[in-house]
Parts: structure tokens; sequence; C-alpha cells
């Protein structure tokens, strides 16, 4: 298998730490440039940077809120001047807000939404609408490449966590619908479902040995996920080797997604 990015520029969305550190490492890697997006995490996103630029590409770093539309805007708008143009965008930024759901505030609600739902929304229509305006290169099969970095609570609902899961289920329509939408014009869109990734998220979880027992029972292939296995699947989906899937969610969840509970029940 021959994978290269090479002369594409990739924009990662939360590149500053845990899966889009990860990401953007693991495309640059694979020869592509990086836009290294960050909202507050400033010394993150400047390590990031740093292995893009040990890796020998060119990266920049731009400071937006995803859920505010001027401040993509403007993203894109230096994104594109620095590069030329934008070959992939990874719709990774997201975060949890996690309480009891007769408690759970409006203020809670709105922020996951706007973050992981509108946001993913605003990025994506900017680059459908750079990858169209720019047309085909000779560099790759795609006129473009959307990924969205997705969670198992697409599928799986989780109590507790209603905004989460609410804003992760809405995030599977909204790319299988872009990817319906996008497919004749040659842009790829697809998602990545990560389970349980050892990143800042879920610390309270790994960290602590009572939780962390009952984590690994949800996980039937014995071991917390690292970024580098969601980085490498981000690699292959964005590249020509994955040509023919748009439309795709690709679960890397060590099996959490198998109703491990039913192995021995049911
Ligand atoms: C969440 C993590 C959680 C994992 C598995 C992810 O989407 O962000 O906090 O550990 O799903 O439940």
């Amino acid at each position: 298998m021959n994978i290269s990015l090479a002369r594409q520029t990739a924009l990662v969305t939360g590149a500053s730490s845990g899966i889009g550190q990860a990401v953007a490492i693991a495309l640059a890697n694979a020869g592509a440039n990086i836009v290294v997006n960050y909202h507050s995490d400033e010394e993150g996103a400047a390590a990031t940077l740093n292995a893009v630029t040990q890796a020998g590409k060119k990266g920049i770093i731009y400071k937006a809120d995803i859920g505010q539309e001027e401040e993509v805007l403007a993203m894109f708008a230096a994104a594109t001047r620095e590069f030329g143009t934008l070959d992939i965008l990874v719709n990774n930024a997201g975060i949890q807000r996690d309480g009891k759901f007769s408690e759970l505030s409006l203020e809670d609600w709105m922020a996951v939404i706007n973050t992981n739902l509108t946001g993913q929304f605003l990025c994506a229509r900017e680059a459908a609408k750079e990858f169209s305006s720019r047309g085909k290169t000779e560099y790759s099969k795609a006129l473009g490449k959307i990924l969205f970095i997705s969670s198992v609570h697409n599928i799986i609902p989780w109590a507790g966590h209603v905004n989460y899961a609410a804003s992760k289920g809405g995030e599977t329509m909204l790319m299988e619908s872009i990817a319906q939408e996008l497919a004749p014009q040659g842009i790829r869109v697809n998602s990545i479902a990560p389970g349980a990734i050892k990143t800042d998220i879920n610390k309270s979880v790994w960290s602590d040995p009572v939780q962390r027992k009952k984590l690994m029972e949800l996980i039937p292939y014995g071991r917390i996920g690292e970024p580098e296995d969601i980085g490498k699947a981000a690699v292959w989906l964005a590249s020509d080797e994955a040509d023919y899937i748009t439309g795709a969610t690709i679960y890397v969840d060590g099996g959490m997604t198998l109703y491990p509970s039913f192995a021995s029940g049911g």
C-alpha cells in the first residue's frame, strides 16, 4: 500500500491535544501540510506545530472557536491565503459537559451542540466551498476529503451525557447527508468513531483505578485506545487508498460497539 498525502493541506480542528493532535501529526508524517486549529491550549498547538515541522512539513497555528461563524470564515481565509487551498478537513474539535439529564443546564446543552455539531457544520460547509471553487488537482483522486471524528456514542446511548450523545448522533446524519450531496462532485465525507481513547476528555475515568476497571469491561480487545490509533485510520481514510469510501463510519474502538455485556448473557 502506498499512502502519500504529499502536496496536500489538511486543516485539523482541535489539534492542540489528544486525538486532533495525533491526527495532525500522522497526516504530516504522511506528507501533508497542516493548519493547526485550537481554541484555548496555545502551548499544545505549538507542540503540534513543532511535530509537523519535525516531519518536514509546513504548518500554521490558527486560534478559532469553531462554533462562531465569523471565526470559521476568517480561519478558512487565512488557511487558503497561506497554502493556496485546502484538500482535507478533519472535523475533530469536540467537548463534553456531562450532567444528570433532569439537571442539565441549557448552557451545557448549547455549548456541546454548538461545538460538536454547529462547528462541524460550519467547517464542513467552508471546506466544501473551497474544494468546489478550487477544482480538481492532479495529486488526489477526490476533489476534497472531509473527515469527522465522531464517537461510539453516535450509536451507544449514554446516560449522564445526553448532550454529547445527541451531538454525535446528529453528527452522523450530518456527515451522511453531506456525503450524499457532495459525492457527485467528487468530495468524500466520512467519519471515524473512536471508543475510549486515552486523552484529557476521559482522564478522570482512565486515571482512576475503580473507574478504569469498569471501563475495561466495555472493551473486548482489552486495552484503552491511543490517539495514534485514530491518526493511522485518518491517514488511510484521507488517502487515495480509500478513494471508493464515502458516507462511511469506521469504528476504532477495540470492540466497544460489539455489546460486550452480551458476551455471556442474553
Ligand atoms: C468520549 C469518552 C469516552 C468514550 C467511550 C468518547 O466519545 O469522549 O469520554 O470514554 O467515548 O465511552
